[in-house]
């Protein structure tokens, strides 16, 4: 009974088991049903969805906080650490920017360890605490913390200009004049209206080269504490200098210190027309 059925079945060609819809379409074998599900099946399986992508990513982020781990031993992220996932820049950013005076600024000179260690900047404050072995008790530029030494910055001379007056400061880039009338101007009767000129153009230009070198120093420092050194140091806020918060400013003008006037170039005569 079934070797007669199973040979029917093999000898139908499949186009003809489908009944032709109109005269023309005699001609035209129609494919067959089942291949058509089998193209849109393969369809299917080719097209990539959100979810697969979503899927793949996850599964190569956690391959390489894995291999991470192994290989390092400590980190999950091959040892980067973003600046600003770090909890005291977190805990900083959540208690808002701080605006202290002088004096309470020196609380945060690293002899309290309940408060962070901080510095000032030419009025901007940063947190340093993350190097208490530089800035803390014994470090070797504890003198420069809880507090705005700007002028040291720039001087180098921790004994006398730790405080953030820089008037004057240029002169440690001006270079020694060549006689003590052609730096004031002062005394320069004797010599000519154009030799006058020259000296008083040059002394300005020297100035301002001067100034510059100063902001460059400053801003040199500035890099370093606004997240120089992989974002290890933050700004944290500013020095209250408002007359209001009790600030008495500079008061009088500071002579240069010794070992930044001893660091000064000398001028060359020849450098001024009619110089000595
Ligand atoms: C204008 C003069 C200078 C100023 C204002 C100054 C200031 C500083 C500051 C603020 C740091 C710490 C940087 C940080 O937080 O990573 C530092 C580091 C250092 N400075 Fe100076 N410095 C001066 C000159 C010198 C000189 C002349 C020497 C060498 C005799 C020196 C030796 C060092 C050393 C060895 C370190 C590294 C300390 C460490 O990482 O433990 N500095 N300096």
């Amino acid at each position: 009974m079934s070797a007669p059925n199973l040979r029917a079945r093999t000898s139908v060609p499949a186009a003809a088991s489908v009944p032709p819809t109109s005269p023309s379409s005699t001609t035209v074998s129609t494919p067959p049903k089942r291949s058509a599900s089998q193209a849109a099946a393969k369809e299917d399986n080719v097209r990539v969805s959100f979810f697969d992508v979503v899927r793949a990513l996850s599964g190569l982020i956690l391959l390489s906080t894995l291999l991470s781990y192994l290989i390092t031993g400590t980190s999950l992220t091959w040892g980067y650490k973003p600046s600003w996932a770090r909890p005291a820049r977190i805990r900083a950013w959540l208690k808002g920017p701080l605006n202290l005076t002088d004096a309470e600024l020196s609380l945060y000179n690293g002899t309290d360890a309940s408060l962070p260690i901080l510095l000032a900047l030419n009025g901007s404050i940063y947190d340093v605490s993350a190097s208490p072995h530089i800035y803390g008790p014994g470090g070797m530029y504890h003198v420069l913390s809880g507090r705005d030494a700007t002028r040291a910055f720039v001087t180098g001379c921790f004994d006398v200009d730790l405080n953030g007056d820089l008037r004057g400061v240029e002169e440690m880039f001006i270079p020694i004049p060549d006689s003590p009338q052609s730096e004031t101007g002062e005394g320069e009767g004797g010599i000519s209206k154009e030799v006058r000129t020259v000296r008083k153009l040059l002394r300005e230009k020297e100035t301002r080269v001067a100034r510059k070198k100063v902001y460059e120093a400053v801003e040199g420092w500035r890099k370093l504490f606004d997240g120089g050194k992989g974002g290890k140091y933050f700004w944290r806020g500013m020095v209250d200098r408002r007359v209001e918060s009790g600030w008495e400013g500079w008061g009088a003008k500071k002579e240069l210190c010794e070992k930044a006037k001893q660091g000064r170039g000398r001028r060359e005569a020849d450098e001024v027309v009619g110089g000595s």
